[in-house]
């Protein structure tokens, strides 16, 4: 026995769960997707995920919407049935199955609905304590990053290209700015004000983001939504990056470059445990 995992609104053991060679999400990378985190074996931010997951649906045209509530309850049954008390649920939407074409199949199509748990060391990690080494690397993603696909080739081509070399992540670049991590969102400190890119199309808009400018706000920090470059970067004070299965992370080395003294910046460290502790107490 395996996992529990979710199929169209069956549970099922993961060695069973099958999906069509039509499906969308796999002749066209036509699916999207949430990451929700999950600690004490609670759901994290879960409805900024689901309002995500609406306008991802939206902006690519998928004809209907699902029901948030149902979301939530096979989230929590997966938790569960999988004794998950730390990791992730992840969820992904596709467009349905149907005869391979490049045009969009009938409204009335099923989607196809899948999530799985996977465990996590979200609270300490190794990343977490010591901080992680990213290099940079060029942007050649499509120009809607905003939109959670599961088009994810170029960043986990850059994600395998960084560890190849040794680093834990890339950066990427666009136009000379560090657009977002692989999997994340980039952030740096340079003289007391926190730096990061203003939520455009070129990047995700993070849900970890979000809440993390609110810690930023309640403790009083500097926040400037601007792009900035490589050269910026490697001279910060600290650099950091967020997401679902990171959290606050901290970031000790840019390319060839030591942040500051190569050990985890002070104001990540305290960003990290107030977002831990906010989250903690509104998880459901
Ligand atoms: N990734 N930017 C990109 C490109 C991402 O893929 C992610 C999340 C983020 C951060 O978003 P959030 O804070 O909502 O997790 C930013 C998830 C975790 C993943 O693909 O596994």
């Amino acid at each position: 026995m395996g996992r529990i995992v979710y199929l169209n609104g069956e549970y099922l053991d993961e060695s069973q769960a099958k999906v069509s060679i039509f499906d969308r999400a796999l002749l066209f990378s036509d699916a999207l997707y949430e990451v929700t985190s999950v600690l004490d074996g609670k759901l994290i931010d879960f409805e900024n995920h689901m309002k995500r997951l609406d306008r991802s649906m939206s902006e690519l045209n998928y004809p209907k919407k699902l029901d948030h509530e149902i979301i939530k309850l096979f989230h929590r049954e997966l938790v569960k049935k999988n004794n998950l008390n730390e990791g992730v649920v992840y969820l992904q939407v596709s467009r349905g199955v149907a005869e391979r074409s490049f045009d969009f199949p009938d409204v009335e199509t099923d989607l196809t609905v899948t999530a799985f748990t996977q465990v996590k060391d979200l609270l300490n990690n190794d990343a977490a304590i010591n901080g992680i080494k990213v290099m940079t690397i060029d942007d050649f993603r499509w120009g809607r990053c905003d939109i959670k696909t599961v088009q994810l080739l170029y960043p986990s081509f850059a994600k395998a290209s960084a560890s190849q070399k040794g680093f834990d992540d890339a950066w990427m670049v666009r136009n000379g700015y560090v657009t977002e991590g692989t999997s994340n969102n980039a952030w740096i400190i340079r003289k007391g004000t926190i730096i990061t890119r203003q939520a455009d199309n070129l990047i995700l808009k993070g849900i970890t983001r979000e809440a993390v400018l609110e810690c930023a706000k309640e403790l009083k920090y500097k926040i400037n939504f601007k792009g900035f470059t490589i050269n910026e970067a490697q001279a910060a004070d600290e650099a950091f990056i967020t997401s679902a299965t990171t959290f606050v992370t901290p970031i000790i080395k840019i390319n060839k470059f030591k942040i500051a003294d190569g050990k985890p910046g002070k104001f990540t460290k305290l960003l990290r445990e107030k977002y831990i502790e906010k989250v903690r107490k509104i998880a459901i």
